[in-house]
């Protein structure tokens, strides 16, 4: 085949077009990591490597490398599964796509974005892979774009975001799972020949059992300083899919992607099908590397405002639930403002007239206030936040909506539902149907009225509380009820952009009942997320040490709440709630009301020393030290990004009778500079577990050399320690 065209320098964002001949090559590079393509003889792009980038990309060519598809189609001689599975407009099964045209560019001084354009080789489908390189970052970002140019639809029946090959010993996968009030558990297992798949069919809140991301190690079970891993995690609030198939040679193909199940999609002449992006890393220096380059992505691109500023907040919800009227809610905004927060969040409860949200049985998607119970409505509230100093936040749920409501009585026609199927109720509600627009507009406005009527608002709890199940639309034509699943998540993602785009000023949270929707495509609208609804301190250490994984502390909030938890029923000192908060975006459930003096003395002490530490946790570098899976203390470290501060969690999970010694060998240190090591957040009638190192000054070098050593011996213990440069 003869070369048509060789990679030219166009303008000063375009760095390279053309049509590459048989056997050349296309990398997708960031600093530290390439993905190297290569057009084969018969013109097919194939994947040759995916690792640490080399000082010469050239020498990928001198030997022929194993080569897999860059993106499989279903037909022909293909065995395995399909990255895109399509019926032609005449009903031929296969597709077989060909190398046509690429496209790089430079879209600033650190993303590239490359577009390699595929054509069918008979039928006039497209498919433009679409990647970008995050080059400080060291994260590609990928999509796919299929264009369907034939005169009649073209059904998709699967439509992976990427398809990444690999060629080791062995595969090790970590996948995230839950439930609700346990989200993020960890577990890891070794992939054999044939088929793994972690996936969600949830639709909404799409999170609750499984999250989007894995980690999978090569050739050993990576650790958190050694070994090959790469990190992944689909940007998409739907239901998903990660396929991991290994085949008899021991190649392992990845599939990720929107979940194919039931959602097979027809594509009329002209229209484009867009996947969400799949965000991935590889890292040869084990699993920390993976998460320090997702937080600096996330921070940078992937959470709305993150590295802005974030707000202590008080909220309202385990304060009281429903049973709140203005006095008492005033009450908790005095108590917060003295207490050091910033902001007073005000929960579920305050709406609904002809039937009131005095529970979670009624009210909902009556998006006008309960007088009630707030006679002055919410102006006077905020109000009273804003003349102590206080900022103002009110909870929604707006995609979802109460049988008893005025807009069920008005929308029946709104609700997902299959016809002559009971309904089903979760948390007695039902989802509306996003898919039709007019709900778009609807959910759009709700929190648009909500906030153009109250400027004041400064934050906004967008939450999310059941699945989908009954999966039937009434706005969609009968031969298109498959598209519901990817249209109802496409619709939430146009109404959050909307929303965020109107208001980049106000702070949201993405709340699903806890952490059921944590996905770098709604983060891009939100400035963080609520990781659990259970604040239980030893459960939250599970939760957050899974969720660090792919998401920055700024991006998780976490709350001290009532000892017994309302959730679990187990009592732990303030100390340890506050510790495990602390380590991520701080905030409160509780009211201050409810706390002993010397209760409120600590917790006005933690908010102050919080406001001194919250830099260095919610912008700094995450180190995990000690497992809370393998150890019995778990500790973990943030790091500033010039080195000079840091700060040290230590939590034991699990009481040994002699208590427990390990060495605390600290990480991402300047070995040259010198630390003061002084404990936070000491309950001053305790010993200090830490008091001979009080007050003094180590080197990095020895502090990641010889570390820390000290015990820790009671059950709910924790140990802070902040260490800064004098
Ligand atoms: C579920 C959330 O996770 C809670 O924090 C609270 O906002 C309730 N919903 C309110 O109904």
């Amino acid at each position: 085949m003869k070369k048509k065209a060789i990679i030219i320098l166009l303008s000063s964002t375009t760095l390279g077009t053309g049509s590459l001949a048989a056997q050349e090559y296309i990398t997708v590079s960031t600093q530290n990591i390439s993905l190297a393509l290569k057009v084969s003889d018969t013109k097919k792009l194939e994947q040759v490597y995916f690792g640490n980038r080399l000082k010469n990309d050239e020498e990928l060519k001198a030997a022929s490398l194993p080569a897999a598809s860059a993106y499989s189609t279903f037909g022909g001689t293909h065995t395995f599964e399909a990255a895109l599975r399509a019926v032609q407009s005449d009903g031929n099964t296969s597709t077989e796509l060909r190398y046509a045209a690429h496209r790089t560019e430079k879209r600033d001084g650190n993303i590239v974005r490359t577009v390699i354009s595929l054509k069918d080789a008979y039928y006039a489908l497209s498919v433009d892979l679409c990647y970008q390189a995050y080059q400080k970052e060291n994260i590609i970002e990928q999509w796919v774009e299929v264009t369907n140019n034939q005169a009649k639809g073209v059904t998709l029946h699967n439509f992976a975001s990427s398809d990444l090959s690999f060629s080791a010993a062995d595969y090790y996968v970590t996948q995230f799972h839950g439930n609700w009030a346990e989200e993020m558990n960890m577990s890891q297992q070794h992939l054999d020949e044939g088929i793994k798949i972690i996936d969600s069919k949830l639709g909404v809140r799409s999170n609750q059992f499984t999250h989007p991301c894995f980690l999978l190690s090569l050739g050993n079970p990576a650790t958190e300083d050694y070994g090959e891993v790469v990190g992944a995690t689909l940007a998409w609030p739907g239901s998903f899919q990660f396929c991991f198939e290994v085949d008899p040679q021991k190649r392992l193909r990845v599939l990720s992607g929107i979940n194919p199940y039931a959602s097979s999609y027809t594509l009329e002449k002209g229209e484009v099908f867009k996947t969400p992006a799949l965000l991935y890393t590889y890292s040869g220096n084990g699993v920390g590397e993976v998460s320090r380059r997702f937080h600096r992505w996330g921070r940078q691109y992937g959470i709305k405002n993150g590295s802005g500023e974030r707000s202590i907040l008080l909220n309202n919800w385990e304060a009281t639930y429903f049973d709140f009227d203005e006095a008492k809610l005033v009450q908790i905004i005095d108590d917060a403002a003295k207490m050091g927060f910033e902001l007073f969040l005000l929960d579920d409860g305050w709406f609904g007239s002809k039937y009131p949200r005095n529970s979670d049985n009624a009210g909902l998607g009556d998006w006008h206030t309960n007088t009630q119970k707030l006679p002055h409505g919410l102006p006077f509230l905020i109000e009273e936040a804003h003349k102590r100093g206080l900022k103002f936040g009110i909870w929604v749920e707006p995609e979802m909506v109460n049988p008893q409501s005025e807009l069920y009585e008005k929308h029946p026609d709104w609700i997902i539902t299959q016809p002559h199927r009971e309904q089903s109720l979760q948390r007695n509600q039902l989802l509306l149907d996003l898919s039709n627009p007019k709900v778009q507009e609807f959910v759009f406005g709700v929190v648009d009225k909500i906030l153009t009527e109250n400027p004041g608002i400064d934050y906004v709890k967008w939450d999310c509380n059941r699945y989908v199940t009954n999966s039937g639309s009434q706005y969609l034509k009968p031969d298109r009820q498959s598209h519901l699943w990817i249209d109802n998540a496409n619709g939430i993602l146009g109404v959050m952009g909307k929303v965020s785009a109107k208001y980049p000023n106000v702070c949201f949270m993405a709340c699903s009942g806890g952490g059921g929707r944590m996905d770098y495509g709604s983060m891009k609208h939100f400035d963080e997320f609520w990781i659990s609804d259970n604040n239980d301190p030893l459960q939250r250490i599970f939760t957050q040490w899974g969720g660090q994984h792919f998401f920055p502390a700024i991006g998780m909030a976490s709350h001290v709440s009532a000892s017994p938890n309302h959730i679990s029923g187990r009592s732990t000192p303030l100390k340890y709630r506050f510790d495990i908060a602390m380590a991520a975006k701080l905030g409160m459930d509780m009211q201050p009301v409810q706390m002993t003096e010397e209760e409120k003395a600590f917790s006005r002490n933690a908010i102050s020393v919080y406001k001194q530490i919250r830099p260095t946790i919610l912008y700094g570098d995450l180190y995990r030290l000690l497992s809370p899976y393998t150890h019995n203390r778990t500790s973990y470290m943030y790091v500033s990004e010039d080195k000079s501060e840091a700060v040290l969690f230590n939590f034991l999970v699990r009481k040994n009778i002699n208590g427990d010694r390990e060495a605390v060998l600290l990480k991402g240190l300047d070995a040259d500079k010198k630390y003061r090591i002084t404990e936070i957040n000491r309950e001053s009638d305790k010993w200090s577990r830490v008091s001979e190192y009080e007050g003094k000054t180590f080197s990095g070098d020895y502090l990641m050399t010889v570390g820390l050593r000290f015990g820790m011996y009671s059950e709910y213990e924790s140990v802070v320690v902040r260490l800064s440069v004098p």
